[in-house]
């Protein structure tokens, strides 16, 4: 039940995987604020019932942007407790090659619309004195078979770094870096782990360490097998 107490969560790639599985962990208690890019309709019975969702494609950085910001206008919210900038995609390289579309497209979405949406964000997460949080990978540290990924999640890393040096005090930034974790990613982008998938963490379990590692606001956080062998799903401050 959404009682006192409640955030404002805008979780964006919320209606699948692993933002999914966030946002049906956080929307019994908080306003949740959903976006992605395919249409409401397509969602039927997907989204928690008590959840808003908005389309923002990241194709268009700054488009994926000010839809975000209309829907916010459109709820009236004039704050946001905590922005989870988590839409992500992948493509399988070709001997270590991507395609030139395969390089926009990552590049656009993962990272160009991060940033233009976290400059939009900025005032509503200052009003509330709180924390935008980047989805990265353990690939940030580069993985040969998806290079512009990992270029993607490197430049989120960075990005996160300078944002909460330059933001300090007023918004707190940081990344989790998660590890592989078994959502439809891997086939949307072409690549077919094969026997490891078995070995990938459920998105529920990914979703616990993260919502843990964003009320403790440090960064960067790895939510990767290890963090959940160590107990990472079960402790930690409730968001
Ligand atoms: N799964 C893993 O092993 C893993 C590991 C490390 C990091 N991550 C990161 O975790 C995040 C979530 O990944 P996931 O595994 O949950 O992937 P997923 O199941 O494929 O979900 C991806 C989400 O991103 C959204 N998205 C994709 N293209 C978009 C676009 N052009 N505009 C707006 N939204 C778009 C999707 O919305 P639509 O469905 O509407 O397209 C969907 O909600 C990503 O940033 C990924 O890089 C995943």
């Amino acid at each position: 039940m959404i009682g006192a107490g409640s955030r404002r969560i805008v979780i964006t790639g919320g209606n699948a995987g692993i933002g999914l599985a966030l946002a049906r962990k956080l929307a019994d208690r908080h306003h949740v604020l959903i976006t992605g890019r395919r249409p409401q309709g397509e969602l039927a019975g997907i989204l928690p019932e008590s959840a808003s969702y908005v389309v923002a494609d990241q194709s268009d950085p700054e488009a994926s942007a000010r839809a975000l910001t209309d829907g916010l206008t459109d709820l009236g919210w004039d704050s946001v407790d905590n922005a989870v900038l988590n839409a992500g995609v992948g493509f399988a390289a070709v001997d270590g090659f991507d395609t030139t579309e395969a390089i926009r497209q990552t590049l656009d979405i993962n990272l160009a619309s991060a940033i233009a949406q976290a400059r939009a964000l900025y005032s509503f997460l200052e009003r509330a004195r709180g924390t935008l949080t980047f989805v990265g990978s353990v690939a940030h540290r580069g993985s040969a078979a998806i290079p512009a990924y990992a270029a993607s999640k490197a430049g989120l890393h960075g990005l996160a770094r300078a944002l909460r040096s330059e933001w300090g005090g007023r918004v707190a930034v940081q990344i989790l870096h998660p590890g592989p974790t078994r959502t439809d990613m891997h086939e949307k982008a072409g690549y077919d782990p094969g026997r490891l998938r078995a070995l990938f963490l459920d998105p529920d379990e990914t979703a616990k360490m993260m919502a843990a590692a964003i009320a403790s606001r440090r960064s960067p956080v790895t939510t990767s097998w290890l963090r959940y062998l160590a107990g990472g799903a079960f402790t930690g401050r409730r968001l």
